[in-house]
C-alpha cells in the first residue's frame, strides 16, 4: 500500500497494476459518499464545467460542482455534501465536478480498479480493501497540484487500520500515518490548519467540514464502473 501525495506525482506509480483510491475529503469524496448513500444511483465526476452541464441535459441528472469552492457559474448546485441528505439525488444520476477530486479520478483512469474515499465512508472502504490482494494506491487530490494536509490525514488513518494487511512500509505513507497518529484524537486541530479549511471558512462554509470529519456516516463503497460511480456491493 503507497501514497501518492499529489495528482502531479502519479506518472511516477504504477497504476495499470493498482487498485487507486481517490481521496477528496473536503469536499468531494465525501460529497460522492454522501450522494450514493442517500439515493442517488450513480456519480458521473467529469473534468470540466461544460461537460457537467452538457450531461446534465439529460433526464434524472443535476449538475453539481466548484471552483475554488465556489458553485460553478451554469451548475444547479455546488459541492456540498449535506445537499443530498434530503433525498435530493434519489434514484439519479449526479453529474460532479470540482476542482481536483474529479480531476484526480480522470487522471487515473488506466488503474486497475478506482474507488474513492472518505471519512463518511472509511470503513466501509477498508473493509473492502482487506479482501484485495492487488496494490494499493491512496491518492490524494490535494490542491491544484499541492499537498494538503486533509487528503494525506485520510490516507494516515486508511493505512494504520490497514497495516496488518498490507505492506506499508514506504515513505509517503508511513509520513501519512505518522501525521494521522500524532492527531488521531483530535482531528478537528489539524484540520483547522488546513489551507482548504481556511479557504471554505471565508465562504462561510463549516457545517461541510464537521460533515467531511464524521466516521461512517454514509457507509457505501464508490467504485468507478464505465465511467461512473457507483456503491458496489461485496
Ligand atoms: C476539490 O475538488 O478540491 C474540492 O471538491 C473542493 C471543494 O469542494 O471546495
Amino acid at each position: 500500500m503507497t501514497t501518492c501525495l499529489s495528482p502531479e506525482l502519479l506518472s511516477l506509480y504504477n497504476l495499470e497494476e493498482s487498485v487507486v483510491v481517490a481521496i477528496d475529503v473536503l469536499r468531494a469524496t465525501s460529497t460522492i459518499a454522501s450522494a450514493l448513500y442517500h439515493g442517488a444511483n450513480a456519480v458521473i465526476p467529469v473534468s470540466t464545467v461544460e461537460e457537467c452541464i452538457e450531461k446534465g441535459q439529460k433526464p434524472e441528472t443535476i449538475t453539481a460542482g466548484e471552483r475554488n469552492g465556489i458553485t460553478a457559474s451554469g451548475l444547479q448546485y455546488g459541492n456540498s455534501p449535506l445537499l443530498y441528505q434530503d433525498g435530493l439525488a434519489k434514484n439519479k444520476t449526479l453529474i460532479l465536478t470540482t476542482t481536483n477530486g474529479t480531476a484526480l479520478i480522470h487522471k487515473s483512469l488506466q488503474a486497475k480498479q478506482i474507488l474513492t474515499g472518505s471519512f463518511p465512508n472509511i470503513s466501509t472502504l477498508c473493509e473492502y480493501l482487506k479482501g484485495q490482494s492487488t496494490p494499493i494506491i491512496l491518492a490524494c487530490a490535494g490542491w491544484k497540484g499541492q499537498v494538503n494536509l486533509e487528503d494525506t490525514l485520510f490516507a494516515g488513518a486508511v493505512a494504520t487500520r490497514l497495516d496488518q494487511h498490507f505492506d506499508t512500509q514506504n515513505d509517503t505513507t508511513l509520513l501519512a500515518q505518522a501525521l494521522y497518529n500524532q492527531y488521531q484524537h483530535d482531528l478537528p486541530s489539524l484540520i483547522r490548519q488546513s489551507s482548504h479549511y481556511k479557504r471554505l471558512g471565508r465562504l462561510g462554509i463549516y457545517n461541510d467540514i464537521q460533515y467531511c470529519m464524521s466516521f461512517d456516516t454514509a457507509p457505501v463503497l464508490p467504485f468507478l464502473y464505465e465511467g461512473q460511480l457507483v456503491n458496489k456491493k461485496f
